[in-house]
């Protein structure tokens, strides 16, 4: 892979999940990444994004920033929708002043989850929680500015080195619990933020634009992910399968949103790893677990 000479701005590049991984990958890339935290550069404050890009004048911008707690959103709307509905178009508009690609992220739970096969970008979004609307808000925004250096990505459950995330949570919790309870009724594509990191540098090699989906190939529960994370860090802990209505949680999340990948693959003619590959590289590798 080579952007060679690249200069790329990630928005959430500092401490974000997925930022982080980004940042590693475009340098392995031979890019010259610009990891940013919300103090070097405040997606609230366009102001402060503008004064950033005049300095450094890069050649790419990426937003991994976001509003991502999906449970607080429900308490919180407006920061939700300011970070993740307002602030898109606005760092779009910014990127086509300057003619650049902007690149963003959205997220699986833009769909109501009533489908029982992949979703594919054509299909509707229609969600139900205010993470959801607000996500979904962000890319109707990028789509009626129409910017075409645009690509959004979509992509969900991520998991992965650096912050904490769902598997590192199960695997703690792991460590003082003999029996983990985890739902079993909601489907979905675990991601591994390197792998996604790494294909969304595919998708900026073939100048991609539009809307895409991308993770781990594969579906999975909940309860699956955790039980397989369980098994090969090799602790002492039954996961216990149990629906979603023994867990009732503030965010309605959808049962079912494996996301189509064909469209992706069509344009790199790369296929994802399958996610459990990806999970025994995190395990194993990253965390150092298992025998
Ligand atoms: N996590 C998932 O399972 C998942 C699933 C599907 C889609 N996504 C999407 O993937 C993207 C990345 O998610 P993630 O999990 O990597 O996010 P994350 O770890 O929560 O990181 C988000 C970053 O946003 C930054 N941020 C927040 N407010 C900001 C502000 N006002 N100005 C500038 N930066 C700000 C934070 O930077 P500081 O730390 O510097 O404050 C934080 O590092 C998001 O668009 C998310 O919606 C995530």
């Amino acid at each position: 892979m080579s952007l060679s000479g690249q200069r790329i701005a990630v928005l959430g590049g500092k401490n974000g999940l997925l930022g982080q991984a980004l940042t590693r990958v475009l340098e392995r890339a031979g890019a010259t990444p610009f990891p940013l935290s919300r103090e070097d550069c405040d997606i609230l404050d366009p102001m402060s994004v503008e004064q950033w890009l005049d300095r450094h004048d890069p050649d790419t911008l990426i937003n991994t920033a976001a509003y991502t707690q999906v449970d607080l959103a429900e308490d919180e709307p407006d920061k939700a929708f300011a970070l993740n509905a307002t602030a898109p178009p606005l760092l779009a508009t910014m990127a086509a002043r300057r003619s650049i690609p902007f690149v963003h992220y959205s997220t699986d739970f833009v769909f109501n989850g009533q489908k029982t096969t992949p979703y594919s970008e054509y299909d509707e979004p229609n969600a139900m929680s205010v993470y959801g609307v607000s996500k979904a808000d962000g890319e109707r925004g990028l789509l009626k500015l129409g910017y075409d250096k645009t690509l959004i990505i979509r992509i969900s459950w991520l998991f992965g080195p650096d912050r904490t995330n769902f598997v590192k949570k199960i695997l703690g919790l792991a460590d003082a619990h003999p029996t983990l309870t985890v739902v079993n009724d909601q489907m979905g594509s675990p991601s591994y933020t390197p792998d996604i990191a790494e294909n969304t540098v595919r998708l900026l090699e073939k100048k991609a634009t539009g809307i895409y989906h991308l993770a781990n190939s594969g579906e999975t529960s909940w309860h699956g992910l955790a039980n397989m994370a369980v098994n090969l860090s090799g602790k002492n802990c039954f996961v216990k399968p149990v629906p979603s209505s023994a867990y009732p949680t503030k965010a309605v999340r959808p049962p079912y949103s494996v996301l189509d990948l064909s469209k992706f693959t069509r344009t790199t003619g790369v296929t994802p790893r399958r996610w459990e590959d990806a999970l025994k590289q995190y395990v194993l590798e990253d965390l150092g677990l298992g025998s």
